[in-house]
């Protein structure tokens, strides 16, 4: 897959990751790039610096006629990039578990699963590929964040399904496994844990996709978790429940 040339679909693509996605994608050399959030309003800058070739579209991935509404639009999509993504602290003293875990998961894998589905004939029509921006803890739980790390586990899960299905229709299927990234979404992480900025990160995602790799380990400390996983999946579960205390 070639980024000069190919039409994109971003989701989240307004702030964080998604949005630095966006911008290496168009400076790569994309020919449009549909920048999708849930408030458009908040494209603005992004549509001001890029003008036509960035295409706002508004889009809450929890939404089944907004997606369905995007791939209409969209129709002339090769690249589809599934950003989108929520994070809220829980742990099995919050009476409110259960329901964060709904919420993650209404978005990092529903969400996700109904993009898919939504754009797969879109994206076999010219051989296209899927980008799935997972986390290091969709492969191994990281117990302080116990629900997100789930929800991230069958996202992963959904990217492999994704892969297999969509292999005889020539659409290739990526999956992102990030560690720590400087957005919004860790600014409360503990400082101990040190980020990639989400230009390098996206730099890298795009790398992987021309390079043709289906697992892609896009930081430091991405690639570090990654060996570490594929040499011991059980050293790495011990040393993740190593930062928490557990209760006795
Ligand atoms: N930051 C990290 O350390 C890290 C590490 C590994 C993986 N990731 C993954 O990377 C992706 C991007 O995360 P980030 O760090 O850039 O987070 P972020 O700064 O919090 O941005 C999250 C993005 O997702 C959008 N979003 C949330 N719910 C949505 C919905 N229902 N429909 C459509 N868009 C929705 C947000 O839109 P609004 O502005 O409307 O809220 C925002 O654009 C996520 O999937 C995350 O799980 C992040």
């Amino acid at each position: 897959m070639r980024i000069e040339g190919s039409v994109a679909l971003v989701t989240g693509a307004n702030r964080g990751i998604g949005r630095a996605i966006t911008e290496a994608l168009l400076e790569r050399g994309s020919t449009k790039v549909y920048a999708a959030a849930r408030d458009p309003k908040t494209l603005e800058t992004l549509r001001e610096r890029h003008g036509s070739r960035l295409v706002p579209v508004r889009l809450d991935v929890t939404d089944a006629e907004q997606v369905a509404e995007a791939a209409h639009l969209a129709a002339d999509v090769d690249l589809l990039v599934n950003n989108a993504g929520v994070f809220e602290p829980t742990d099995l003293t919050d009476e409110a578990i259960v329901d964060v875990a709904r919420r993650e998961m209404e978005v990092n894998y529903f969400g996700v699963l109904r993009m898919v589905r939504s754009f797969a004939d879109t994206l076999a029509r010219g051989g296209g590929a899927i980008v799935n921006v997972v986390s290091a803890a969709g492969l191994s739980n990281v117990p302080i964040q116990p629900t997100y790390s789930a929800s991230k586990a069958a996202q992963h899960s959904l990217t492999q399904a994704a892969r297999a299905l969509l292999a005889a229709r020539a659409v290739a299927v990526h999956g992102v496994y990030s560690g720590p990234v400087d957005t919004d979404m860790t600014k409360d992480l503990p400082t101990q844990f040190e980020k990639a900025s989400a230009g390098d990160v996206a730099k890298a995602i795009l790398d992987g996709v021309e390079s043709g790799e289906e697992d892609i380990f896009p930081d430091p400390f991405a690639a570090a978790f990654g060996a570490q996983f594929h040499s011991s999946p059980k050293n790495v579960e011990r040393q993740m429940a190593a930062m928490v205390a557990i209760p006795a």
